[in-house]
């Protein structure tokens, strides 16, 4: 039996609001925490499978061109090699969550360096990887393949683009004015996990463990690419080792390993290379951004101006969403915003954590950084005249808004000086310090999703659906959820996730696993407590469960009398998404320095100030923040990836070359959860929480490296060769 709800209006009165427990939002540590730390939590390619065999991918050395042939004999000879695969399939790229018409997708074409293009089958992995190195494939190779964003003609993504008022007369007329370009270099997703895949067919079913963000969606994907019937596959992702947008769709591992298992009808498990992670999965892309801030003299904005280059393959569907947070930041009548893309033969570009504000939030905040000081009004002074009190583009209400709590209670945390702000104040010894500020935003997204709940004859609870737990804490928050609404420790709740058999979840992506999921499995429990109410003959409202029994009645496991109890939710968002605006929202606040003679910068300290609804479990969500901040760190001055200009070949593929910051990098770091509740969010009254944290957090490190040293720079990373 299954329950259904579409929100379609706030919800105001739900019962979660009246449960007495407190399990929800309990610092409660990660359930499959020991698991993971003592190695026994399998991940994708440590399953044991007998007689499995080891794929390798042989990737394109061209940029642009066809596969003329692919020379088998080149390696069938070489020790244990079983077959050399090519099917294009393989490299189809609807296998990167991006399913459009896009031109690459036409069998043996090669749109960019590093393409998967075969899978080379041994015995054993060196072999395999050896075989995939010496595989000889001829091209027909196309010269004229733009790498450069710079160089070729932009497509606007219209929906995009707004035009309100008249900004050129809003900057001319403006007493103060800002009008700066910034860029930002692009990213990777370089999660800890490689890409893997274990494939095992048995002539009627398809198993395949992978690691993967989005099982509801990733099945569709593959069975698509395979062309068989969803029934006939299951995917299973327990346990995923970081995925930050580069899990989000199928790769080609997981293709590769499916086709390989069915041809030779042997298990096969495909790992990717860490260069192959970087060189083929997705970048996040690089970006050139316009701002315009038109201000009066106490710096309200009377116009706003963001436009942004992006560049992704030709026919990709994805475009940077960079403005994503710029169309409702800052209130101003005068508005013009648009974002382009690039038709370029580097890698896929795709989203990479907070895709959108992750590099528009940066870059905005650094120019707002320049108005407060054109202005002569402290930089948070300036943020809080300038929060509109309704989305200034669509004139919508916000479900919900801290950003002036944020900046309030963040300010004072930090001990921010409100006093006049000049450059190069404070220095100590060759270190100049300094400190900077900056608002953060992310949108916040919900999705369908389906969870089964089911009280077992003990009393334990049982829950199921395909969502994935991809580091986030989701195996402890839905047992957090299910054991408030049903009276129950948490844990005894046995959380069962990442397997397609299960209820389709939401999966994991853009921040909205935890309200959505968390949602159906909300409404699985509300449908419980309606059938046990039923059972006791009490109306649902009055219903209180606690300690496994009904208060003043008897207990869960009399109640059912040797059956279990299930029940399925079913969550939609409904109408109520089209009638508000909803974001996270927060402010960050750095001290850094900066040394005299080699332009080195160092984060002193941060700290980051978020409002993003009810926190479900106070642990969980405050990593998410660390974990936000510290990409910020990254993005702020040394995350870059470089590619060669002749070939568009990505250079520094590996985490010795693009530089993640690691602990030496990451001072101490506060966070403050501004706790609220938002029923027009989701029924649980949470936001998403995931990527907030580094959704504006580099403007903070770069406005304090102005105000350490004096070196207002517009081009992310801040390496020390351009803060010199
Ligand atoms: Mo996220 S970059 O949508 O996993």
């Amino acid at each position: 039996m299954s329950a259904h709800l579409k929100q379609d209006k706030p919800d105001t009165a739900n019962r979660l609001d009246q449960m007495k427990q407190g399990t929800i939002g309990q610092p409660i540590p990660r359930v499959e925490g020991l698991a993971k730390v003592t190695g026994t939590a399998p991940y994708a390619a440590e399953y044991p499978v007998e007689g499995c065999v080891e794929g390798v991918l042989a990737t394109a050395t061209i940029t642009r061109g066809e596969v003329v042939s692919v020379d088998r004999d080149s390696v069938m000879d070489m020790p244990g090699v079983i077959a050399v695969i090519e099917d294009p399939r393989m490299t189809t790229r609807a296998a990167q969550g991006t399913a459009n018409e896009a031109p690459q997708q036409s069998p043996r074409t090669v749109c960019y360096w590093g393409q998967p293009v075969a899978l080379v089958v041994a015995e054993t992995f060196e072999q395999a990887r050896d075989a995939a190195k010496h595989l000889r494939v001829e091209y027909r190779e196309e010269s004229d393949a733009p790498v450069d964003p710079q160089v070729v003609d932009t497509e606007e993504q219209e929906d995009e683009t707004v035009r309100q008022g008249d900004l050129a007369r809003a900057m001319s007329v403006a007493e103060n004015a800002v009008d700066v370009t910034y860029t930002t270099k692009g990213h990777a997703s370089a999660a800890m996990e490689p890409h893997a895949a274990i494939a095992q067919w048995d002539g009627r079913q398809l198993t395949v463990h992978a690691s993967l963000q989005m099982l509801n969606y990733n099945i569709t994907e593959l069975a698509d690419a395979l062309d068989m019937e969803e029934d006939q596959v299951r995917i299973i992702s327990r346990f995923v080792g970081g995925g930050f947008g580069s899990k989000l769709g199928l790769s080609e591992e997981t293709v590769a390993a499916a086709i390989a298992a069915m041809e030779l009808s042997r298990p096969v498990r495909v790992v990717m290379s860490r260069q192959q992670v970087f060189q083929c999965i997705m970048r996040r892309s690089e970006t050139t951004q316009r701002l315009q801030l038109a201000a009066d003299s106490e710096g309200r904005l009377a116009g706003f101006g963001h436009k942004a280059l992006v560049s992704n393959l030709p026919g990709e569907s994805f475009a940077e969403p960079v403005l994503q947070s710029s169309h409702f930041l800052y209130a101003a009548e005068n508005r013009e915003l648009m974002l382009e893309v690039a038709r370029i033969h580097r890698m896929t570009a795709g989203s990479v954590r907070a895709p959108g504000e992750a590099v528009g939030m940066p870059t905005l905040e650094g120019a707002m950084d320049i108005l407060a000081e054109r202005a002569g009004i402290d930089p948070v002074e300036l943020r809080l005249r300038n929060i509109p009190d309704k989305d200034p583009e669509e004139g919508l209400p916000f479900s919900s808004h801290k950003l002036a709590e944020c900046l309030r209670q963040g300010a004072e945390a930090f001990g921010w000086d409100t006093g006049p702000r000049r450059p190069r104040q404070r220095r100590e010894g060759e270190w100049w310090i300094g400190t900077g500020m900056a608002s953060a935003a992310r949108v916040h997204n919900v999705g369908e999703a389906k969870a089964r709940v089911t009280i077992k004859p003990d009393g334990t609870a049982l829950v199921e659906t395909d969502m994935t737990d991809i580091g986030t804490g989701t195996y402890t928050i839905l047992a957090q959820i299910a054991g408030e609404m049903l009276g129950l420790d948490p844990a005894q709740v046995l959380v069962d996730l990442g397997d397609t058999r299960h209820p389709r979840g939401s999966g994991s992506g853009g921040s909205w696993g935890a309200a959505s999921t968390g949602s159906a499995v909300y409404v699985a429990c509300q449908a419980l407590r309606e059938e046990i109410a039923n059972r006791v003959g009490i109306d649902e409202t009055a219903l209180d469960l606690a300690d496994g029994r009904v208060i003043g009645g008897q207990t869960l496991v009399d109640l059912l009398g040797g059956k279990e109890l299930g029940r399925e939710g079913h969550y939609e968002p409904g109408a109520i998404a089209e009638d508000y605006t909803a974001s996270g929202f927060g402010a960050f606040f750095a001290e850094v320095r900066v040394n005299h003679f080699t332009g080195e910068t160092r984060v002193n300290r941060m700290l980051g100030a978020f409002g993003f609804g009810r926190v479900l479990n106070h642990k969980t969500a405050r990593s998410q923040c660390l974990g936000g901040i510290t990409w910020s760190i990254g993005a702020a001055l040394t995350e870059a990836l470089e590619f060669d200009p002749r070939t568009g070949h990505l250079v520094n593929c590996d985490l010795a070359e693009y530089h993640v910051p690691v602990h030496r990098d990451v001072p101490d770091v506060d966070v403050i959860m501004v706790e609220e509740r938002d029923p027009v969010a989701s029924p649980l009254q949470a936001k998403g929480i995931g990527e907030l944290g580094m959704c504006g957090g580099a403007a903070a490190i770069g406005n304090a490296v102005y105000n350490a040293c004096g070196a207002r720079l517009f081009d992310y990373p801040m390496t020390p060769d351009r803060v010199l």
